[in-house]
């Protein structure tokens, strides 16, 4: 079932989608949770951080999973989605380093570096809560447009939009990574909830394909509407495009 949750912008999207894993980690204080890279999460991110420093939310017990990586990229660039994950969240909480996972995209051995992750997500006992962005294209992790969906870890060729969009962190498109590590559809599919996060006119149009067109690989988002337990939090302008019968 997919729940859409209308939010005035993007501090009010990021409260409430900060709200949510806030009570997943309190419920259950042990929570295994799937985290997202981009823009989009960094409010949530800051949100956290606060609620953390306030002493209301606990990560001691907290394992993170990353949904991707980029191929090539040293921990300590500034581009990695692990040094993301260290100055956005990790580094300000106090989570346990050791139940961070992030996909090695220095590990050259694909077949390896996919398998391991996939492994480690099996051995935590799987995902409670998987937070998303979503691409201009309809990407979710990395799992780009393609011809069928991917079930597990795997190394994916970033399209063309993928890396114009992301050239705006990197001093120019041909520094980009042309490889990343991601998480498949089976394992986002296989967390137990899902938290898809969207801001800005800049996500109407895809937003609005998901929703309310065709379940398809080639739109990665449009697989969610089959999970049984998927919120989709969007600020008014990222729904503005969408048939206002979804919003009753
Ligand atoms: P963004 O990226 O949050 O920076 O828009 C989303 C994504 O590519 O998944």
């Amino acid at each position: 079932m997919l729940r859409i949750i209308e939010t005035r912008d993007y501090n009010d999207m990021s409260r409430k989608a900060a709200n949510i894993i806030s009570a997943q980690i309190i419920l259950k204080n042990d929570s295994v949770i799937g985290l997202a890279t981009g823009s989009t999460p960094l409010g949530i991110y800051a949100t956290l951080i606060h609620w953390c420093k306030k002493g209301d939310l606990d990560f001691s017990k907290v394992k993170t999973v990353n949904l991707d990586e980029y191929c090539g990229l040293p921990k300590e660039h500034a581009q990695s989605y692990y040094y993301f994950m260290q100055e956005n969240l990790f580094k300000h909480i106090n989570i346990d380093p050791g139940n961070t996972y992030i996909p090695n995209g220095m590990n050259l051995n694909r077949k390896e570096e996919c398998e391991k992750y996939h492994k480690m997500i099996e051995q935590t006992g799987g995902i409670d809560l998987q937070l998303l962005g979503i691409g201009n294209n309809g990407h979710i992790g990395f799992n780009e447009p393609d011809d069928q969906f991917a079930n597990y870890t795997h190394c994916v060729e970033l399209t063309q939009s993928t890396i114009e969009a992301n050239s705006r962190f990197f001093d120019s498109k041909e520094m980009v990574p042309k490889q990343a590590y991601t998480m498949g559809i089976g394992e986002i599919m296989s967390a137990k909830q899902i938290l898809i996060v969207a801001s800005g006119k800049g996500k109407a149009k895809v937003i609005k394909e998901m929703i309310e067109g065709p379940v398809s690989p080639k739109l990665p988002a449009s697989i969610l509407k089959f999970h049984h337990n998927v919120t989709l939090i969007a600020d008014q302008e990222a729904l503005s495009l969408l048939d206002q019968e979804y919003l009753k």
